[in-house]
């Protein structure tokens, strides 16, 4: 398989979420992605730390959680208790980069693997020395904090980059994950470009079958 596609829940009703979850399993999705926003990083709220713990515990699927929160520090080790495989912090929240290196540290120590993501208004420069200690780096191609947004074309000239510096490197179990915005054309753009996960909401939520739109998507 040349990617991974992570069906993010956010624009699901927080009644069928559990629905949604069983319909990801079953169509044989191998990660899926949890939104966590807190109403200061980012306007909106999503879920407390005791829903996420409750939707994690669903599925034994590969979970994914995109922490849009300020003071990351401070709550990494509840998700990763809570059972997230993966956690994504941003580069905006953090106060300096030893606290980005630490956090880093931090989640692996919990048994996490880690990710750093960066808004699209950020020089993706900034975080290039990271990359070499992080096992994904997303590239925001929508602005955070809601889905249904359009995708942001000169985030492909930030995959790009990241895929060059990753290939130079040798750093080559780096995944580059892309979200906002993905649908069937963006999708292949970002692959074409060195992106080897694919955060997709409304494209696969916003439409009567979930699991047709996956299969056209699914490599
Ligand atoms: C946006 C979230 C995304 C969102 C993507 O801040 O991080 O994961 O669900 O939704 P779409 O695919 O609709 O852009
Ligand atoms: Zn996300």
């Amino acid at each position: 398989m040349k990617y991974i596609i992570a069906p993010s829940i956010l624009t699901v009703q927080k009644s069928d979420i559990v629905a949604s979850i069983k319909e990801i399993e079953n169509c044989g999705a191998r990660w899926i992605h949890f939104d966590v926003m807190d109403g200061k990083f980012v306007p909106a709220t999503t879920f407390d730390i005791d829903e996420i713990r409750s939707l994690l515990s669903q599925t034994k699927v590969f979970k994914d959680v995109h922490l849009m929160i300020n003071n990351p520090r401070s709550m990494v080790k509840a998700y990763i208790d809570a059972g997230a495989n993966n956690v994504t912090f941003h580069f905006e929240a953090c106060k300096d980069y030893i606290e980005v290196s630490a956090i880093i540290d931090m989640i692996h120590q919990y048994g996490a693997k880690a990710g750093l993501s960066i808004k699209p208004g950020s020089d993706i420069n900034a975080i290039l020395p990271f990359l070499s200690k992080l096992d994904l780096v997303l590239v925001m191609s929508v602005e955070p904090g809601k889905g249904g947004q359009k995708f942001i074309d000169k985030s492909l000239k930030k995959i790009n980059l990241l895929y060059k510096y990753k290939t130079k490197n040798k750093l080559n179990n780096l995944l580059i994950e892309v979200d906002g915005g993905i649908n069937d054309k963006t999708l292949q753009s970002c692959v074409k470009k060195g992106a080897n996960v694919l955060v997709v909401g409304s494209y696969l939520f916003n439409h009567p079958d979930f699991a047709d739109r996956f299969k056209k998507i699914n490599d």
